[in-house]
């Protein structure tokens, strides 16, 4: 994209705005929402709209004050240094990547492109950026960069929980790139004094998530009466975080952390991935009581396994909820139950969503799965 073209309409912000990567995707935008609700100033989202992002995410911020659009590539970096230039933010929070592992196994060089050389790209150009800065603009700047608990691999079932100590084994091509953009990140601390800080969090859910992921593709399945396709035998186990939990750490972290420290985000909600389609069936079943799919469990489907799939994750928060006080406010059943009822309640967003691409996807990752024996219906 055009820069010059990119930056018409957006207005020079003041005071400081922050400046947020990936903001139209599914946790970039729950932290827009959640940052402007708190009030905490001016922000300028850089987003490339890809089939994850979607504008209509910050409809109810369209119109804000505080808030500016830019669609353009975090891989351009004359973008990226005209928007460091002009609106001399304080904070870089950056959220783009490719996201979903599937779609890492089935085409990694978008994940490569991305994760890998856009971070490169804005480390590079916030640097320079940082360089240009008084004293004080110094002083105050940082990058954070929001990253994941895949990159520590895969846990055994007693095995302790991550914690920022625990060694990098990256499996899937998406791990792998963001474990690379971690890397990148701690390079430019450690030899240019970049004030960035490293988050590494467990699976979010909540509104706004895109319905390839677990939660929302169950759900937005089940009300079609469509197979609810469980990977393998359904006992890998995710430690789930509500996003708005997940985005109060960020801020937590951006406002009060330590530069050069990672900090792990984790809501201590380890459950199987059956456990997790078993307990949407039976919400469903609840907050649907005239569905002709109930019990919606029967759709529940056994596929073949995803490759190389992570048995376990679980975070060790320990850190964050010590050294800065953060703790979720959302525990399982509540986070859960409030994600349901915005997922019926935002059908039309979830349709908007889905169609065109989104159908050639479904196709490609799960036409060629097989399906496994015992199939259909109950747990295991
Ligand atoms: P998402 O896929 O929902 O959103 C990604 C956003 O980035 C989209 O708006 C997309 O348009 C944008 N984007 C992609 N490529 C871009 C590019 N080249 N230039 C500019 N924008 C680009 O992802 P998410 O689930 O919201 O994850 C956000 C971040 O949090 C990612 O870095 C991810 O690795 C990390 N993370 C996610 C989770 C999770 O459970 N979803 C957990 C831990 C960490
Ligand atoms: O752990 C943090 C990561 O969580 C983030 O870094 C990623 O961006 C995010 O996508 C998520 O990765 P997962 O692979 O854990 O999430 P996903 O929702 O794709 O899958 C969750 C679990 O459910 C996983 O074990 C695979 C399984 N699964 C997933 C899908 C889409 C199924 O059994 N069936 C499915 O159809």
């Amino acid at each position: 994209m055009d820069a010059n073209q990119s930056l018409n309409g957006v207005a020079e912000c003041n005071p400081k705005p922050i400046l947020v990567t990936g903001g139209a995707g599914f946790i970039g935008s729950n932290f827009i929402l959640e940052w402007l609700a708190e009030g905490r100033g001016p922000v300028v989202n850089l987003d490339k709209l890809t089939y994850a992002g979607n504008p209509e995410n910050l409809a109810a911020v369209e119109e804000h004050p505080d808030y500016s659009f830019v669609r353009g590539d975090i891989c351009d970096r004359e973008l990226v240094k005209q928007l460091l230039d002009r609106f001399k933010p304080r904070a870089v929070v950056h959220f783009a990547a490719e996201s979903h592992v599937d779609r890492s196994i089935l085409g990694p060089e978008a994940f490569l492109k991305t994760n890998i050389d856009g971070t490169f790209t804005l480390l590079r150009a916030a640097k320079a950026y940082m360089e240009s800065l008084d004293v004080a603009g110094r002083a105050d700047f940082r990058f954070l960069h929001v990253s994941t608990d895949e990159v520590y691999g895969t846990l055994a079932p007693e095995d302790p929980a991550f914690h920022e100590g625990t060694p990098y084994a990256p499996n899937s091509p998406y791990a792998a790139s963001k474990a690379a953009s971690d890397h990148l990140v701690r390079a430019w601390v450690h030899t240019y004094k970049l004030p960035a800080i490293v988050t590494n969090c467990s699976n979010n859910y909540g509104p706004y998530q895109f319905p390839e992921k677990l939660i929302p593709l169950m759900i937005a399945n089940a009300r079609q009466g469509k197979p609810l396709p469980v990977y393998g035998d359904g006992q890998q186990v995710r430690d789930w975080l509500y996003v708005v939990d997940h985005c109060r750490a960020l801020i937590t972290v951006l406002e009060n952390g330590r530069i050069g420290e990672t900090y792990n985000v984790g809501g201590g909600n380890q459950r199987s991935n059956l456990e997790v389609v078993t307990t949407l069936c039976a919400l469903l079943d609840e907050l649907l009581p005239q569905s002709q799919f109930r019990p919606h469990a029967q759709l529940i489907t056994y596929v073949e396994d995803r490759p190389g799939h992570d048995r376990r994750y679980a975070i060790d928060a320990r850190k964050l909820e010590g050294e800065l006080g953060w703790r979720a406010q959302e525990s399982f059943e509540t986070g859960l139950h409030k994600t349901v009822e915005w997922y019926l309640s935002h059908a039309g967003w979830v349709e908007s969503v889905t169609s065109g691409a989104y159908q050639h996807w479904v196709e490609q990752n799960y036409g060629s799965r097989e399906t496994t024996a015992g199939a259909t219906g109950s747990s295991r």
